[in-house]
């Protein structure tokens, strides 16, 4: 017996120091002169699994022992984790300097080599102004909008009476809303068949870059060559048919009226740019609106109150245009309270093309820096009362100017289509609450990290106003 626990014990003590060797051995092979502080883990898999399982808690107690300035390895690549307010901006601005998109090449194989976040520079100047183009306010009013309010007041037919899944629904509702503005009449048919080829393309980006048959990542790239078939058969149709079509991929092929010339393998890489940029962002808003609101009543009660009112101008079926959204403040203000108190967006990534100084560090050049904005959410300096989900704190100090709000991220990278998700939310917001009421079933699980998702669904039992 005493052999027997002096063999275990021996294994024991051998095991702690061969990993405390081998962490070692990776911290020195990481220990350039003027690298930030911080731990780099294990070889490999460096920090993510904690990183993983413990979420922001990692990302606070690095930052309590080194500082809002550390390195790490997380997801697969050396990463410097960057907290610092005015380092973030400057990170952001500077694109020209060497701080470019740092997204996986796994995930821009699958959206694509025009994909806005694989182009820098000047391609990504024509890129960006070819987008901008499509969602300008002007787009929004007359072209955009009329689009949304149409699908959105269908999409919400019917939900009352019954238990739906408000995040499956917010899903569907994300994607068909943008691909209706993209393919204008013919999207209704194409649906059905490019909805899961969508959503198998995101699951991909999300997934272990692991290219063998039955893995997610490998149905996400074979879904991204059926939407590419799809999306070429259309552009080819509208040609042979010559008609001119009043929505983002009419406007593309336009070539008289649009000044940016397209290739039809770079319309498709920015139509699936809009719809994947637009997906989870919209969606995850829109669920989690629907959940604060549901545990808010008086704040349901003021957005009710707003849409009461817009409602009240109309005849029953009018529907809602530019100058209704532009009146939605308090909407406006619950749409920005929940993606701060939920973090829809942890933080944006990039990567160095060089090794360049920052804050004093040498960043050496192919890292990854992880410009992490969860934290400034909930800094009670700049939020007061910074759990509590409050709109009102939105309407007066015109806080969504302020340059440490980075919910749209900032600089050259700032969101083009802020406007247009804020339109799409709140116009499901108006027929949301003007239609029904709700009840969570309840016992539903919210994962708040790393992305907010109700693992089995968010079910909400609907009756009929
Ligand atoms: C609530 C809704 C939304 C949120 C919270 C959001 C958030 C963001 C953030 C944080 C970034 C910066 C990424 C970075 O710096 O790397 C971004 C970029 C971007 N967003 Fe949004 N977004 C939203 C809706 C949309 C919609 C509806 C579109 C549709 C057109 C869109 C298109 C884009 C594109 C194309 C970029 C990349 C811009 C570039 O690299 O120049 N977003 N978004």
């Amino acid at each position: 017996m005493a052999v027997l626990i002096v063999v275990v014990l021996g294994m024991v003590f051998g095991l702690c120091i061969f990993s405390t060797a081998i962490l070692k051995w990776n911290e020195v092979r990481y220990s350039k002169k003027g690298l930030p502080p911080g731990t780099m883990g294990w070889p490999v898999v460096g920090e993510t699994t904690e990183f993983l399982k413990q979420g922001p808690a990692f990302m606070k107690n690095q930052r309590s022992r080194y500082g809002n300035f550390f390195k790490s390895h997380i997801l697969g690549c050396p990463t410097i984790v960057s907290m610092d307010p005015d380092l973030n901006r400057y990170i952001l601005v500077n694109e020209a300097k060497g701080l470019v998109p740092g997204y996986p090449q796994s995930m821009l194989d699958i959206l694509g080599k025009s994909n806005i976040a694989a182009v820098h520079g000047l391609a990504h100047k024509y890129m960006r102004g070819a987008l901008l183009t499509l969602i300008s306010p002007t787009m929004i009013r007359h072209q955009l909008l009329p689009k949304i309010d149409e699908f959105m007041r269908s999409h919400l037919s019917n939900w009352g009476n019954s238990v739906i899944d408000i995040q499956e629904k917010t899903k569907e509702m994300a994607f068909l809303s943008s691909w209706k503005q993209i393919a204008g009449i013919e999207s209704g048919t194409i649906s059905q068949e490019f909805m899961p080829e969508f959503f198998n393309l995101v699951l991909g980006t999300l997934s272990l870059p692991i290219n063998l048959p039955n893995t997610n990542y490998h149905r996400g790239f074979q879904a991204r060559k059926n939407i590419i078939s799809l999306l070429r058969k259309l552009i080819e149709e509208r040609r042979a048919s010559g008609k001119t079509s009043y929505d983002m991929l009419g406007f593309l092929m336009n070539s008289e009226e649009n000044k940016y010339k397209l290739t039809d393998d770079e319309m498709i890489d920015l139509i699936i740019t809009i719809l994947y940029s637009g997906y989870e962002t919209v969606s995850t808003t829109s669920m989690m609106a629907v959940k604060y609101l549901h545990d808010h009543p008086k704040v349901l009660e003021e957005v009710r109150k707003e849409h009461v009112a817009i409602r009240a101008r109309k005849e029953p079926d009018e529907p809602i245009d530019y100058d209704d959204y532009k009146s939605m403040r308090f909407t406006r203000a619950v749409i920005y309270e929940t993606s701060r108190l939920a973090t829809i967006v942890n933080g944006v990534l990039r990567k160095t093309t060089k090794d360049m100084q920052l804050n004093g560090f040498i960043v050496p050049e192919g890292w990854r820096i992880y410009v992490y904005t969860r934290e400034i959410n909930y800094d009670p300096c700049l939020y007061p009362d910074p759990l509590t989900f409050n709109p009102w704190r939105w309407l007066d100090k015109g806080l969504e100017n302020k340059n440490f709000f980075l919910v749209f991220g900032g600089g050259t990278r700032q969101c083009p289509g802020k406007e247009l998700g804020i339109a799409e939310i709140s116009t499901f917001l108006h027929y949301f609450v003007t239609r029904y009421r709700w009840e969570e079933v309840g016992g539903d699980k919210l994962m708040k990290f790393p992305r907010v998702e109700a693992p089995n669904g968010l079910h909400l039992k609907i009756s009929t106003h």
